[in-house]
């Protein structure tokens, strides 16, 4: 073989073998599993997460940090009908006209599943409004966690100061 000749065989083979070798390090990128956002789905409101059933809180998490976080949404959103206490004093329920039973230290409430509260919270029920536009799924349970300790700690346990 003479010397160009030799060169372009070389050549060749060198590229061959470069167009031929699989780039691991990108088929494993390009291969990775990942997360994609959510896309609108085809049902008639378009939402693709399905509020769980009735029934689908079973376990309700009630670490420190959850009751901790529980306590900060109450006091945001729903300290101002069911009161600090959740006895149900609240500015609301001074102003509101036929204020209904606003406690949530009921025999009745305390008697609701986990799920029933948290159905309640997220969908609002008569004149109590619905939060699942503005608390988490993980919230709301944080929230129904905090009911869980205001209702042991029992009516008047906490001294409710009537505000
Ligand atoms: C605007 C006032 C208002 C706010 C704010 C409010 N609620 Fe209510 N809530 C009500 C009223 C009124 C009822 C009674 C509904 C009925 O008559 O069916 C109620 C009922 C409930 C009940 C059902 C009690 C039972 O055993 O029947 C729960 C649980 C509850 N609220 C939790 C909450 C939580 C948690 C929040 C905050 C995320 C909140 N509420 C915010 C007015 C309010």
């Amino acid at each position: 073989m003479n010397a160009p000749l030799r060169l372009i065989v070389c050549a060749a083979a060198i590229g061959l073998a470069l167009a031929c070798s699989p780039n691991t390090d990108f088929e494993r990128m390009r291969q990775q599993s990942r997360a994609d956002p959510y896309d609108a789905a085809a049902s008639a409101d378009g939402s693709t997460m399905r509020t769980p059933p009735a029934g689908s809180v079973p376990v309700l998490s009630m670490t420190p940090a959850v009751v901790r976080s529980g306590a900060r949404e109450y006091g945001v959103f729903c300290e101002v009908c069911h009161g600090r206490d959740g006895s149900g004093r609240s500015i609301m329920a001074r102003n509101m006209v036929q204020a209904p039973a606003l406690s949530l230290l009921t025999r009745e409430t305390t008697a609701r599943s986990d799920a029933d509260l948290f159905d309640i919270v997220s969908h609002g029920r008569n004149r109590m409004p619905a939060y699942d536009w503005a608390l988490s799924a993980a919230e709301r349970s944080a929230v129904v966690a905090y009911i869980r300790t205001l209702q042991q700690s029992g009516p008047g346990a906490t001294g409710g100061t009537s505000r």
